[in-house]
């Protein structure tokens, strides 16, 4: 069976309502992404940051996956698919996709501050929510200037693609925006966005529009 590769941003999930980052010039649901997204942001304001992400967990159990996310999961049929994604939202996983790997954490978990004790977590949190060791809880996110826990498994799962799918990501941010440069010479490429990043190389199709008809346009291709 062969192997697609899927490398996702927050471009698979604007149809479905949630916002992506760079579209709005650099605001991410209106906040400073460094306000928010930072180590530091959460130092000097936790508060702000807590909820924040409050804002987001609320937002993301209105919302519902889009037709991108179902026909990314329907390849499980004829594929063995490994999604790769820099969304925090779980909205591959509803869609029925059963092999995510979370580059940049969930917001459906969390940990104890200095821990990689992962519970999931989709109420509220705030100040003094604390672990039985006493350690604020924080969101399970990877916030920029942290560690990509996950980036080892990735570059090993692209190493074995034989199809790569980019879809809905601005290619902006390391390690992620790298992952590309790993399948193996020659691998055929789709990647979607309706205003892609230039990726030089020959075997990419750049198929310029919104996620959810791109994927038509990807099976279409696959089928043929
Ligand atoms: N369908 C497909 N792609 C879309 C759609 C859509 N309906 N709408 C927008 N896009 C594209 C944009 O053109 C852009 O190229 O999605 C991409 C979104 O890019 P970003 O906002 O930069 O999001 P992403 O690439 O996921 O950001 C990576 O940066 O802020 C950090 O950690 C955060 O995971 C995030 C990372």
């Amino acid at each position: 069976m062969k192997h697609i590769v899927v490398l996702s941003g927050a471009g698979v999930s604007a149809e479905s309502g949630l916002k992506t980052f760079r579209d709005a010039d650099g605001l991410w649901e209106g906040h400073d992404v460094m306000e928010v997204a930072t180590p530091e942001g959460f130092a000097k304001n936790p508060e702000l940051v807590l909820n924040f992400y409050n804002e987001r967990r609320k937002q993301l159990l209105e919302v519902k996956p889009n037709s991108a996310h179902y026909d990314l999961a329907a390849l499980e049929k004829d594929y063995k698919v490994t999604i790769i994604t820099q969304n925090v939202d779980d909205l591959h996983e509803r869609a029925g996709s059963t092999n995510v790997i979370h580059l940049h954490g969930e917001l459906l978990k969390a940990r104890p501050v200095n821990s990689n004790n992962i519970i999931l977590w989709n109420t509220d949190m705030k100040l003094g929510d604390v672990d039985e060791k006493g350690r604020q809880i924080r969101p399970h996110i990877v916030w920029f200037g942290e560690a990509v826990p996950m980036i080892d498994l990735a570059v090993d799962v692209c190493k074995t693609a034989d199809i790569l799918i980019i879809i809905g990501t601005s290619m902006q941010v390391y390690p992620a925006a790298g992952l590309k440069d790993y399948v193996k010479k020659g691998t055929p490429i789709f990647y979607i966005d309706p205003n892609p990043a230039d990726i030089h190389d020959k075997h990419v199709k750049t198929i310029k529009e919104k996620a959810s008809s791109g994927m038509k346009t990807v099976i279409k291709d696959l089928t043929s």
